[in-house]
């Protein structure tokens, strides 16, 4: 990923290419941003009866999705079982975006899904403003699928290739009608198209049509139609070139503030997630092994997992290329329906003690400054950089 600098130029030349596409210029560009997103929203983020800045909005504890292992075609039996999440616990407070990475199979995506009401928990909470999700139902429950919105990894599978773009983004206004009366719903699909850096007269376009890029475009003006508070970002730049990735990932943190957005920001490669975190959590095999500010997790990582990840992150910097502490991490992730005993990542670890077959470490602050899942937390430079 580039740096800040180059991203932001390279998201307004892409903002530039994907307007330009049949050389047609948007009749909405040069419209305040703050009465376009007054209109597209309802409602500015300072007058939502929400709850204040820093308070938590979703808690995550305990959360447990283990899915059942069957043998058989017709008479099937359960023989063990994924444990694709095995005991969570996250805070996120309003306005902030947390990273989580880890390998691909984690359980990141199992962990969004259950945010998002997909799935059900095997076992823990989610506390959305403080009310058990588990148990919301009728309005509480709609309102919480409105406000707690997803955009996916894939932008080639998560848009209906049948659908327009303009059906695709207001689609969700069928269901949570009171957010755009049916009349003006037009304007307000092509006022968030331009939001997201589209050309609003694509509105009858499909998404076969668009570029990976331009299509989580669409994600996200899909996602914001619904005055969202929160929304999880699952691996949103993963599946896109290296030159796009900093063009979604500035459009995010843009309309962040402008629509009072939180996000959980998921994604396997630490350089992603530290340009966009306010705080991270590294997960390992279902569960969070460190977390931390991201100056914390960057700059002082104390779980050997964290610092294993860090130390295979490319440095773009060529004259701390040198200085860069290598680790170079044994063995493949075990499987989560047969984790190890005690500490999941001792299979892998070069720290491993008697201990760690027997007690599973707690995440807590063992001196360090911030939480760790290791009995031998230890806080160790890995990469030479100012993390600022
Ligand atoms: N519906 C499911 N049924 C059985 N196993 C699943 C299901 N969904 C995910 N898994 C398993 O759970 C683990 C975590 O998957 P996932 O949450 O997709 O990880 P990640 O997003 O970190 O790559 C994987 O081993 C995956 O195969
Ligand atoms: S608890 Fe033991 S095995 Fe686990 S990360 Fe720490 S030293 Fe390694
Ligand atoms: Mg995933």
């Amino acid at each position: 990923m580039s740096d800040d600098s180059s991203g932001s130029i390279a998201a307004r030349n892409e903002r530039g290419a994907d307007r330009g596409v049949d050389g047609g210029t948007s009749r909405l560009r040069g419209t305040d941003r703050s009465a376009v997103s007054e209109s597209t929203t309802g409602a500015t983020a300072a007058s939502r009866t929400a709850s204040p800045p820093g308070e938590a909005l979703l808690e995550i504890r305990g959360l447990k999705k283990h899915f059942p292992l069957t043998q058989g075609i017709v008479f099937k039996r359960t023989v063990g079982h994924v444990r694709a999440v095995d005991g969570v616990d996250l805070t996120m407070r309003r306005g902030e975006t947390v990273g989580l990475v880890g390998e691909s199979g984690c359980g990141k995506s199992t962990v969004s899904k259950l945010l998002v009401a997909l799935e059900r928990p095997t076992d823990g909470q989610i506390l959305y403003k403080g009310r058990d999700v588990a148990r919301m139902s009728g309005r509480a429950l709609k309102a919480y699928r409105r406000e707690v919105q997803i955009i996916f990894q894939d932008p080639y599978a998560s848009l209906n290739p049948r659908m327009t773009v303009g059906d695709i983004v207001s689609e969700g206004w069928a269901v949570h009608a009171d957010i755009a009366p049916k009349k003006g719903r037009l304007q307000r699909t092509q006022e968030l198209l331009d939001r997201v850096g589209l050309n609003p007269d694509y509105v009858n376009r499909y998404p076969h049509q668009f570029s990976g890029g331009q299509r989580q475009r669409i994600g996200i003006a899909r996602a914001l139609a619904l005055r969202p508070e929160v929304i999880v970002c699952d691996e949103p730049v993963s599946a896109l070139d290296v030159s796009v990735q900093a063009q979604v990932v500035n459009l995010l943190e843009d309309v962040q503030d402008e629509f009072g957005l939180s996000y959980l920001f998921i994604a396997h490669d630490l350089s992603v997630v530290r340009h966009i975190s306010d705080r991270v959590a590294v997960m390992y095999l279902g569960s969070i092994v460190e977390e931390g500010t991201d100056a914390q997790v960057y700059g002082s990582p104390s779980h050997p997992y964290t610092q294993a990840l860090l130390s295979s992150v490319p440095l773009h910097e060529p004259h701390l290329r040198g200085q860069k502490d290598r680790i170079l991490l044994q063995g493949d992730v075990p499987s989560p329906a047969d984790p190890p005993s005690g500490c999941r990542f001792r299979t892998r670890c070069w720290k491993a003690q008697d201990i760690c077959a027997q007690e599973a470490p707690a995440l807590v602050d063992r001196g360090q400054g911030h939480a760790s899942a290791c009995h031998f937390a230890e806080a160790r430079t890995v990469v030479p950089v100012d993390v600022e």
